[in-house]
């Protein structure tokens, strides 16, 4: 059961305007949302196909998907909504049955009420250092940041948040253990590193480094992307926002390589590799949110959209 929710708590979608621009939603067209969140994508685009299109939305939280299903009740029927993370996008087309697929969003990261909620983890303030998707994945943050010896902590907070801190953070960490909520581990990084003005909270990298490793963040996102080829279809569009310049740099290679014919390195005179152009880019340069948006939205500045349209 989900409690009902004022709309005023609802996460708010990024971009929503460009991305309807983009993905031009139109009556009885089909769409995936891979992203679900809180369904504010989800809903505007159902709202531009009626009466017949039908939408695929997942999401790899549990409690998320019970939220998104709630607000998009008066839906039903248009809907098919599955808690399977988005590694499973292939299987849950096909057992949805929805084609053809007019487009399809991945609106990376993490919804404003899991960021909120006090249990998740994912913020500084928590009592709980979970940060999974999912309650039934198997590793917790909690367990990475108890049990992972120095070096491997070490280059888990330099790989997946780019913190040039990271060996002093991870020193600290294994001092302070047993590290039992968000709140201490906030502590003892701010004590590591401290703020010296920065705006942002120095914690920022280590929370961002722990959830990506958690729930598998790159490995999802690279293999997923890399697998839209095989079911996709002419003229499907493939709009992703990704948050940090990780996630951005994996889009941006995937768009990039199955966008060229050849990838041969320039010194061949000869095209070896016969590979061919499997989609057009919609958008040559990154779109951003405009300052009216972060304004109103503060949490969307990060926001990068890429898309393309599959040829
Ligand atoms: C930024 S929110 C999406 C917000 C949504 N567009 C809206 O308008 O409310 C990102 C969502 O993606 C989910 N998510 C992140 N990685 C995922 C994955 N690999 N598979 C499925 N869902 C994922 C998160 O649980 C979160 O609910």
């Amino acid at each position: 059961m989900v409690a009902s929710i004022d709309s005023l708590s609802y996460h708010k979608p990024a971009l929503l305007e460009e991305v309807l621009t983009i993905l031009e939603p139109r009556s009885n067209n089909n769409f995936v949302d891979a992203t679900l969140g809180d369904g504010g994508h989800a809903l505007a685009i159902l709202n531009s196909t009626l009466p017949n299109g039908r939408l695929l939305g997942l999401d790899a939280d549990d409690q998320g998907v019970l939220r998104a299903s709630e607000r998009l009740k008066k839906y039903r029927g248009r809907v098919c909504l599955k808690n399977y993370n988005f590694n499973k996008l292939e299987q849950a087309v096909s057992e949805s049955q929805i084609s053809p697929i007019s487009g399809i969003l991945f609106d990376l990261g993490i919804s404003s009420w899991q960021l909120d909620s006090a249990d998740k983890g994912f913020s500084f303030k928590d009592k709980s250092l979970d940060m999974r998707f999912h309650s039934q994945q198997v590793t917790t943050a909690l367990q990475l940041v108890n049990n992972l010896e120095y070096k491997e902590l070490s280059s888990l907070i330099y790989k997946y948040g780019e913190d040039p801190n990271a060996n002093r953070i991870s020193r600290a960490i294994i001092k302070a253990r047993p590290i039992l909520t968000a709140k201490h581990l906030t502590e003892i990084v701010q004590m590591a590193v401290p703020r010296r003005g920065r705006k942002i909270n120095p914690a920022t990298k280590t929370f961002q480094s722990l959830r990506i490793a958690v729930n598998n963040e790159m490995e999802n996102l690279e293999y997923t992307l890399s697998s839209l080829m095989s079911f996709l279809t002419k003229g499907t569009k493939i709009v992703v926002i990704a948050y940090h310049s990780l996630e951005d740099r994996i889009v941006k290679n995937f768009m990039k390589t199955e966008s060229t014919d050849c990838l041969c390195p320039t010194t061949v005179l000869v095209c070896q590799c016969n590979h061919t152009k499997r989609i057009e880019l919609i958008n040559k340069k990154i779109i951003k949110p405009s300052e009216e948006e972060i304004e109103g939205n503060p949490r969307v500045r990060s926001a990068r959209l890429r898309a393309c349209v599959v040829l």
